[in-house]
Formats: C-alpha cells, sequence, structure tokens
C-alpha cells in the first residue's frame, strides 16, 4: 500500500488513481494522521502531494517529521518535495511569481526515480516558491530552464522530490517515474486487482455482518447496483433491496430491475410500487426544488416503511465513492461538503439505529464500473448513464400529469434507443429528453396540429461539475426527431439543446 499526504493539490485523487492504475492500493490521508495510524497501515512508500500553500504561510499544512524516520521510501511532489527539503534541513525561498505551464525537463542524472527517462523530456509545472538548496544527501537529478532543481533524491534514505507534477498527462513520463517509484524503490507488487478487492470485500462483509440483515435502497444506478451484488455475493439472501417506484422512471424500468436483480441474480427484491403517493404529492407543483423536496421526503417515508418490516435489519448499505469521503475532510480545495447523502437515505441509519456498510468508500467511480464487471454485472447496468435520483418529474418541465410523463418516457426510450444503435452511449456523459411546457403548431397529413414540443439534451462531461453539449452528427439527430414525431402522439416539434454548463445546467430544472 502506498499512502498519499494529502497537501490540497486539485491533482490528489489523479496520484491516487495513478497508482491504482498498476494495481497497487493507495489511500489518501490527511496531513494530520496520527503517525501510530499511520506505522500500523504499512505502507511500502509515502507520497507528499503537491498543494497550493507556501510553505511560509503560517498555518501551511504539514505532517508530522516522524515520517522520515521511518525508513519508508518518500516522494514529494511540488509543495510536497519543498515540505520534505524545509524539514530535512534544506532552504525553500519565496518566488516572485508562480512557474505554470510546461517545462523542458533535463535529466541530470539517471537514478531509481528516472530510470527509461528520456534525457530531454516534457513536465507540467505549477509551482510559486522554489527550492533554493537542497538538504545534505540530496543531490540533483534534473532540471528546467526556470528550476534548477526540478528533481533531486537521496537515494541512501529513499528520499525523491519532483518539483512537478507526474501524475498530470502533460509529463509525458509522468507514469514511468511513478511506477519506478513503486516498483523499483518501494518494491510494492502489483496485486491490487478489482478480483482481489471483491474477495476481500466480501470477506469484511460477511464477518460484520454475521447472521443480521442487511438493507439497501436499490436505484439501479451504477453504485447501488454494485453495493448490492458485493454484499449479496457476501451475505446472500440476507440482504434485502429496497426498490422504490416512484412512478417517475423510464420506459419499462421497474420492470427490468426487477428481472435482472429478482430472477436473474436471485436476490432479495423488496419492490415497492408507490406511484401514486409519489404523482398525487407532485400535482399542482411546477417550482423543481419543491419537487425534489417532496420527492425526497416521501422517499424517505416509504422506504423507512418498509425498512421497518425487515426483522432483524442491522445494516444499511450505501454506495457512497471515495471521493465523497475525501472531498468532505479535504484540507483545501474540493467543496467544503459535506458527505452528500447519496441515495436519498440520508438521515436514515440514525434514526433506525441502523449500522453503516459502505463498502465502495474507498473506489473511484471507473473502480466501481470493473468491480461491477467483475462481479459480472450486466454491461447495462455497470455502463448505465447518471439518472437523477427525482426522475422525469424534473423533466417534464412545470407540473407533471401521467400523461405528460407517459409522452416524455415514450420520447425518451427512442432517443435512448437511437443513440444506442449509433454507438454513442457509452461515450455520452448522460442524453435524455425533457418535455417543454409550450406548445407549436405544425402540418401532419393534411392537418394542423397544435402539440408539445420536445427538447434533446446530450451532453460530454467527466464529472458532471462541467458539460459540454455533444456534437451529435446531424443525421442521427434528424432520425431521432423523426421517430419521435412519427411515434410519439401528442409532439411535434422536437428541439437540440446547445448549451453547455455553465453557464446552463445538464438538467432543465
Ligand atoms: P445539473 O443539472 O446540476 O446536474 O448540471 C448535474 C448532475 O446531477 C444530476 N442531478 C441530480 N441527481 N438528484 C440526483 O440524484 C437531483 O436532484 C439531481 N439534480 C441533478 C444530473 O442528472 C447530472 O448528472
Amino acid at each position: 500500500m502506498i499512502i498519499v499526504i494529502d497537501f490540497g493539490s486539485q491533482y490528489n485523487q489523479l496520484i491516487a488513481r495513478r497508482v491504482r492504475e498498476q494495481n497497487v492500493y493507495c489511500q489518501i490521508e490527511p496531513p494530520d494522521i496520527d503517525i501510530e495510524r499511520l506505522k500500523a497501515l504499512q505502507p511500502e512508500g509515502i507520497i507528499l502531494s503537491g498543494g497550493p500553500a507556501s510553505i511560509y504561510e503560517y498555518d501551511s499544512p504539514g505532517t508530522t517529521y516522524e515520517i522520515f524516520a521511518l525508513g519508508i521510501p518518500v516522494l514529494g511532489i511540488c509543495y510536497g518535495m519543498q515540505f520534505m527539503v524545509n524539514a530535512l534541513g534544506g532552504n525553500v525561498s519565496r518566488a516572485e511569481k508562480r512557474e505554470y505551464g510546461f517545462a523542458r525537463l533535463q535529466v541530470q542524472k539517471e537514478d531509481a526515480l528516472l530510470a527509461g527517462i528520456d534525457q530531454n523530456t516534457q513536465c507540467w509545472m505549477s509551482h510559486g516558491d522554489s527550492i533554493t538548496s537542497l538538504p545534505d544527501g540530496f543531490e540533483v537529478t534534473a532540471v528546467t530552464e526556470n528550476t534548477p532543481m526540478a528533481a533531486a533524491a537521496d537515494p541512501d534514505r529513499g528520499f525523491y522530490g519532483l518539483q512537478f507534477h507526474p501524475e498530470v498527462e502533460h509529463t509525458l513520463q509522468g507514469k514511468q517515474m511513478l511506477k519506478n517509484f513503486l516498483f523499483e524503490i518501494c518494491g510494492c507488487s502489483a496485486e491490487w486487482t478489482m478480483k482481489a478487492f471483491a474477495r476481500e470485500a466480501v470477506s469484511e462483509i460477511r464477518q460484520a455482518v454475521g447472521d443480521k440483515q442487511v438493507i439497501l435502497g436499490l436505484s439501479g444506478g451504477v453504485d447501488s447496483s454494485v453495493t448490492a451484488m458485493l454484499i449479496h455475493q457476501a451475505v446472500g439472501k440476507q440482504l434485502t433491496c429496497i426498490f422504490v417506484d416512484n412512478g417517475l422512471l423510464r420506459q419499462n424500468e421497474g420492470a427490468r430491475l426487477k428481472k435482472i436483480f429478482g430472477q436473474h441474480l436471485e436476490m432479495n427484491i423488496d419492490y415497492v410500487d408507490a406511484t401514486k403517493d409519489f404523482i398525487n404529492a407532485l400535482q399542482g407543483i411546477s417550482d423543481p426544488e419543491e419537487k425534489r423536496k417532496i420527492i425526497g421526503k416521501i422517499f424517505m417515508d416509504v422506504f423507512e416503511a418498509e425498512a421497518q418490516k425487515i426483522e432483524n435489519a442491522e445494516f444499511l448499505a450505501q454506495g457512497t465513492l471515495y471521493p465523497d469521503i475525501i472531498e468532505s475532510r479535504s484540507a483545501f480545495g474540493g467543496p467544503t461538503s459535506i458527505i452528500k447523502s447519496h441515495h436519498n437515505v440520508g438521515g436514515l441509519p440514525e434514526k433506525m439505529k441502523l449500522k453503516l456498510i459502505e463498502p465502495l468508500k474507498f473506489l473511484f467511480k471507473d473502480e466501481v464500473r470493473k468491480l461491477g464487471e467483475t462481479l459480472g454485472l450486466p454491461e447495462e447496468l455497470v455502463w448505465r448513464q447518471p439518472f437523477p435520483g427525482p426522475g422525469l418529474a424534473i423533466r417534464v418541465i412545470d407540473e407533471i400529469s401521467e400523461n405528460r410523463l407517459e409522452v416524455l418516457r415514450r420520447a425518451d426510450a427512442i432517443l435512448l434507443d437511437e443513440i444506442r444503435k449509433a454507438g454513442y452511449y457509452r461515450k455520452l456523459w448522460q442524453s435524455f429528453a425533457v418535455l417543454l411546457p409550450v406548445k407549436s403548431v405544425g402540418v401532419m397529413g393534411d392537418k394542423r396540429t397544435y402539440e408539445n414540443i420536445l427538447a434533446i439534451r446530450a451532453v460530454t462531461s467527466v464529472d458532471a461539475m462541467t458539460a459540454d453539449w455533444a456534437k451529435l452528427p446531424h443525421d442521427l439527430l434528424g432520425k431521432i426527431s423523426n421517430r419521435i414525431i412519427n411515434e410519439v402522439q401528442g409532439v411535434n416539434r422536437v428541439v437540440y439543446d446547445i448549451s453547455s454548463k455553465p453557464p446552463s445546467t445538464i438538467e432543465w430544472e
């Protein structure tokens, strides 16, 4: 295992992912981690991340100097290198201006970290202060035009520093440097695979749960589906998945989930049809936030009532992911967020005195997908586009009605069918239809029509924080529009949303 000490760099999650890509487990820890806890984790190496602070700032983040006495290799990146140099007796001076962007890296000494790296390569710099003298035992191994100590090392003690960021793509051979650190310097072995993770997680869950019951809110999204798979493998029928059908799902979604999880995967599925509760409560409501609140509240009520019925229930499983955990406690950066209440069951554990099981809490999204594949989850679930908790209620703009939901459902099904057939489904972050509260005039056959307008939304994104409208081929858009207008009664015009986020959002409401 490798520990990344998080000094707040925007790239620290990337460091962890780069390490894990090499099949070495990596955990991000805050700078104030207790040294005894760190020792107990028995890391093979420590990486000190970059960060936005200057070590001269009064409250700049630091970690205990004891890490340098553990006999474990340490790699300092950017601020992490400066912290190490300063801690071990070197000098860091305040820079007038930041060095930011591409730089030519010239290797002067090919040590273990720079083994196999071209003598002249490209790296990515982003630092303010710079190192002016190195601690005893260190020597310079690479330079750039503006940074005479771009890389330095004290191989006898296993200390290495890079002033640039090896984890970003712009550092062309950064991956090789990290590989060298892991395998040549720390002596890690590439054993952390999703198969191994699953094996360990299953055994831990089995031990923790014993003969008690576990409940889980199944939404059909990737996170809750993979969580369900994992727990099902561990404790089989002791897991009950509560699936609340709020009547705001896409076409055939409820039936499909019942079939996959209940029949095919033989899980205990508690399917609750609460359509009426949701639809009735949403009558006359047009404000999006009010819709969300109502849907959230009813979901909680229905879920709680179902959960109460399960005897001996002691655990609630949730699909919380690693970024939520890191961001909620990051010293800097990351939204100052509380952990997101993922499956809308936020307050439930305390209220019902349930213990939480969060088996994915150390995984990134792409790893969850890999785990899902390893566990044999069908592709249609592993590669599902995200779908919002309030479902189609926030895609029927303004007031909803069963009729309008049905119009949207049909149009959405056609849209997804064509997107899939054209091979775009996995390339898009999300693609869906939105029913507008505006009518327009059309002509069909010889008749004048006065019907609804439907918008198509398709975006690319990596994390939904920003998104770009997808440049779908015109003939594909044309085909979707034709099919929707011909096959869905109640729609006579289709428009394509060409706004990016920001300033728009992905959903319309
Ligand atoms: P926006 O519209 O804010 O959406 O750009 C960003 C991402 O979040 C999803 N989304 C939601 N998910 N409950 C959810 O579970 C919600 O109320 C909600 N609103 C938006 C949206 O689909 C997109 O992936």
